[in-house]
């Protein structure tokens, strides 16, 4: 499992993440939500590595990840599905995933199971990512991520301008990452129904702060729409 203990993160004076508490167990499916600038990304990229800690403990597996460059985060078994997607819009759908196992050392062609979980790919796999709709760009990013065959698949917000039918797509999939695959997932959402219909664990996050959390079945009683309403 993932243990985040008492993180905390400035961007210069401001302090963005204060005192963050979180667990993500393993096998299973956990939300983070949050109204927007509260610091969600901020916290992902702390995990991630690529922004500095000011203090507290990133612990995987047993491991403390503080120390490692966020290609060595890769290899300890994260895989990132940054906000915005950031696939490579001049190279290929198969040159996108490539770089997706760039930490590994064998693979040169796309495994199955990857072009199993997204069929799109494979039918567009010689044309460049630019060319794809957002809801392919973002099945792309998720399959890159996929490449390096992580355990814990981090995603943010991949909901974000994304037509209804490939959300239930995205929804699907991560799904069975978690259920056939034994994969554990940490979401960051706002999409409130999305996120609600995935969870086996959710926390809210506010002004940097962990400030509710508990099983995504009770979410509804929790009131948690109602905590990232604008
Ligand atoms: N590189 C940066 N330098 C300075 N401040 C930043 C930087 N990136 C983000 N911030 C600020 O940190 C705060 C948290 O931002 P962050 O992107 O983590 O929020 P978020 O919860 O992911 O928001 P959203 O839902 O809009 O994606 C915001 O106030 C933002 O303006
Ligand atoms: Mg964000």
């Amino acid at each position: 499992m993932l243990e985040i203990r008492r993180l905390n993160q400035y961007y210069g004076g401001s302090h963005i993440l204060r005192s963050v508490d979180l667990t993500v167990p393993s096998g299973e499916l956990t939300v983070l939500l949050g109204r927007n600038g509260v610091g969600k990304t901020t916290l992902l990229k702390c995990l991630m590595g690529v922004v500095p800690v000011q203090c507290g403990d990133i612990c995987w597996q047993g491991q403390n990840l503080q120390n490692l460059a966020p290609h060595k985060r890769v290899a300890a078994g994260l895989g990132y599905v940054p906000q915005g997607r950031e696939i490579f819009p001049r190279l290929t759908v198969e040159e996108n995933l490539l770089i997706g196992a760039a930490s590994r050392r064998s693979p040169r062609s796309i495994p199955n199971h990857i072009y199993a979980l997204f069929p799109v790919l494979r039918d567009m796999r010689g044309r460049r990512g630019g060319d794809l709709s957002g809801g392919q760009q973002q099945q792309l990013a998720i399959g890159r991520a996929l490449m390096s065959e992580p355990a814990l698949l981090i995603l943010d917000e991949p909901t974000e301008g994304i037509q209804p039918s490939i959300i239930s797509d995205i929804g699907r999939t991560l799904r069975r990452l978690v259920r056939e695959y034994g994969m554990t997932v940490l979401l960051v959402e706002q999409f409130y129904d999305f996120a609600e219909g995935l969870a086996d664990h959710y926390a809210v996050l506010e002004r940097g702060a962990v400030v509710a959390q508990g099983a995504g079945s009770a979410m509804a009683s929790d009131g948690v729409r109602q905590m990232i309403a604008i």
